[in-house]
């Protein structure tokens, strides 16, 4: 057991899918996992393991932001010898053309998080996705044939915020859409030495204003959990 986490070592599995909210990860239990039992239940950031194709995989929540993201990925890769976390989350889009239901990779997230600083004097604002692993859900997307575009991901510390102007975010550090984790997943796998990649579907686009209707939600975000799934 950690502070967070009362599962039982071998009740994990080696690669973890997490999505951000809680309730989806139990959704993805319900709907594609077999023999899936709970792992997790501190705080509600519940947690299952089960089968996929054979294939034992663990999906747990992230919570909401980089101090929540940090806290559990750290753990599930240092106390419960987790290899790979794959986020499946949701994104803000900062560009015309990259629209709700999207669906993206982010191999790089840029932050002005003091996350990583703070964790071990990373100093870098810019922080890489694993790129094999990165590759894998690629080519699981192509298989799917749904389009992948590559991004990199501003990973804010606030939501509400006046000075992330997206033409900004966009020019100055190339950043195309916005979510709060990556940056905090990426840093705990480079300094853990183990892998993370980042799979997002853009759920509103910040310039025009269009969202993802409900009923999408739950479809579109059945073909992430899917290209995810298939890397497992
Ligand atoms: N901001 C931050 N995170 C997000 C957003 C957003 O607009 N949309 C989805 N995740």
């Amino acid at each position: 057991m950690t502070p967070h986490i009362n599962a039982e070592l071998e009740d994990v599995a080696k690669i973890v899918l997490m999505p951000g909210d809680p309730l989806r990860a139990k959704y993805i239990a319900q709907k594609y996992l077999k023999n899936y039992k709970t792992i997790n239940t501190i705080r509600n950031i519940l947690g299952y393991t089960g089968y996929y194709n054979d294939k034992r995989v663990t999906v747990m929540a992230s919570g909401i932001g980089i101090p929540s993201m940090g806290i559990y990925s750290y753990e599930l890769f240092k106390f419960y010898n987790v290899d790979k976390i794959i986020r499946i989350g949701t994104a803000g889009s900062f560009k015309q053309d990259l629209k709700p239901n999207d669906v993206v990779i982010a191999t790089s997230s840029y932050s002005e998080s003091s996350y990583a600083r703070t964790q071990d004097n990373t100093k870098d604002k810019i922080l890489y996705a694993n790129k094999n692993l990165s590759e894998e859900i690629k080519k699981s997307a192509e298989k799917m044939d749904v389009n992948l575009r590559e991004i990199r991901v501003l990973s804010t510390e606030a939501f509400y915020n006046e000075t992330e102007i997206p033409t900004l975010m966009v020019e100055k550090y190339g950043c195309e859409a916005v979510e709060m984790e990556s940056f905090a997943l990426f840093q705990n796998a480079n300094y853990l030495n183990k892998k993370a990649a980042c799979l997002l579907t853009i759920s509103d686009n910040l310039i025009t204003g269009d969202e993802i209707s409900s009923k999408e939600r739950e479809t579109k975000l059945d073909q992430m959990i899917k290209i995810a799934l298939e890397v497992v």
